[in-house]
């Protein structure tokens, strides 16, 4: 039962630092943001406060803290990330916005990343993976996280906008610049973060606009989300718009995310060759690993029937969640940790965080994809103690659809190669996603 405002009110704030008049402790934040998180949550515990890029600011660790933030979208919290990200993402697509707008938005947004719209995404995935994976072998050595950070935007830009911006290499430095620049401080003058954040963000928008024509006049030779999208907007709820806000916004939420993970896969698959083995058994297993059929035609059926891959995924993303956690407005005084989370403050919920503090999982610094033999993935105990997704009314749209590629990719990995991490402890950062400060350098050669 939650606690009257009036009660809430009186319950002491957080511990923590709110930092400089006006600028908090934004600085510190934006210098070092991993150490940043690491000592607070160090010298404060699981609920502290702070004072981040113009707001005052709660964050919170812990399933039962986090659940709370979490079951109660619209009621106690809506959404409310940093300004200089509204500006540059904008707020018309399904991020930044709220109650019935926000769920219509997610209704048709979901449509794209349902079981027959996902099932017509593979041959483009696979195909893309596969060339890919065929240039690290002839490259032999590779830095692992910037080549997943060009095959995710291959991905994403073929599979989510339905337009091929693989040799675009304006687009991807567009994209980077939009995502590098997304917390930054509020302030518009030439040369700023949100400046270049902003010029970035235009430049996508006449490339998506390209796409959206290109779908119009009927050239695209592949399935995507977008042009499902499209396809269903004259009927549909989601206006011109809403449609290239949204465009915007898959490509920002499904490219570092999946860069990152495609990273962290390819690092602990590198470090434990028996899960490389087991995978590779799994395939002889379901006739995917055969002599003469090595580059089988894959289906979203035979992939979903994959346990033990599907495991691994799973506890990649649990070691290695790609993001950090998320941002939200409190509406109303609530508590947490017997402590004050005061309306009109931003809280934001720790994923990683949480992964690293729980006690749910046992032994859970250990890479261990059997853990999952013995756990419900989907009961409730388990939902709040592990969400590289988030959970609840602004859980990820994409998923299922991060989730494909990453299986795609270890098989393709194991069908196709063997590789070797040349540092096989890299040390990690955790902003803007999760991913090894050395870039991963990898030594790739063709014989599976
Ligand atoms: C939301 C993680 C890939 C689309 C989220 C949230 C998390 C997350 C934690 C919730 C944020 C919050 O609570 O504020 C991830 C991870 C991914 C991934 C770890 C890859 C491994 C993708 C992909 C797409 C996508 C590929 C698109 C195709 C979205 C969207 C939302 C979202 C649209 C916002 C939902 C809303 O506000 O209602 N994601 N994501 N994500 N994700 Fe993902």
């Amino acid at each position: 039962v939650l606690s009257t405002t009036d009660q809430t009110s009186k319950l002491p704030l957080p511990p923590g630092s709110m930092g400089w008049p006006i600028i908090g402790e934004s600085l510190n934040f934006i210098s070092k943001p991993t150490a940043f998180y690491n000592d607070r949550r160090t010298k404060y515990g699981r609920v502290y406060k702070t004072h981040l890029l113009g707001q005052p600011t709660i964050r919170v660790i812990g399933a039962e803290n986090v659940q709370k933030i979490l079951t109660h979208e619209d009621e106690l919290v809506t959404h409310r990330w940093p300004s200089s990200t509204r500006t540059i993402m904008g707020e018309n697509g399904v991020i930044h916005s709220g109650g019935a707008e926000h769920n219509s938005r997610r209704i048709a947004i979901a449509k794209a990343f349902q079981h027959s719209a996902l099932s017509t995404y593979v041959p483009e995935m696979q195909e893309t993976v596969h060339n890919f994976i065929r240039t690290w072998c002839d490259k032999g050595r590779i830095l692992g996280y910037p080549e997943c950070r060009t095959l995710a935007f291959s991905i994403t830009s073929k599979v989510l906008l339905g337009c091929d911006f693989t040799q675009s290499k304006d687009v991807e430095e567009a994209l980077a610049n939009f995502e590098d620049n997304l917390f930054s401080f509020p302030v518009n003058i030439p040369g700023s973060g949100l400046h270049k954040g902003i010029k970035a963000r235009n430049f996508l928008l006449t490339k998506i606009d390209e796409c959206i024509s290109r779908h119009k006049s009927g050239s695209q030779s592949y399935p995507s989300a977008l042009g499902l999208l499209l396809s269903q907007s004259p009927q549909g709820s989601l206006s011109q718009t809403e449609l290239r806000n949204i465009a915007l916004e898959l490509l920002f939420a499904g490219h570092q995310t999946t860069a990152s993970a495609a990273c962290c896969l390819m690092m602990h698959l590198g470090k434990k060759t028996e899960v490389v083995d087991r995978i590779a058994e799994e395939l002889y297993d379901r006739h995917l690993f055969q002599e003469a059929n090595f580059n089988t035609q894959l289906n979203l059926d035979a992939i979903s029937e994959l346990r033990y891959l599907s495991q691994v995924v799973r506890e990649v993303l649990r070691i290695n969640p790609p993001v950090g956690g998320g941002f939200r407005k409190v509406l109303k005084t609530f508590d947490v940790d017997g402590m004050q989370v005061p309306k009109g403050w931003t809280v934001t919920y720790s994923i990683r965080d949480t992964h690293e503090t729980t006690n749910f999982f046992q032994q859970r610094d250990k890479f261990d994809p059997d853990r999952w033999n013995a756990i419900q993935g989907d009961s409730q105990e388990v939902k709040y103690n592990y969400l590289p997704f988030g959970a609840g009314a602004r859980g990820c749209l994409g998923k299922e659809f991060a989730k494909l590629i990453l299986k795609i990719l270890a098989i393709e990995l194991v069908r196709n190669c063997s590789w070797r991490l040349l540092n096989a402890s890299p040390e990690m950062k955790y902003l803007p996603v999760a991913y090894p400060t050395d870039n991963l350098p990898i030594e790739f050669s063709s014989a599976p």
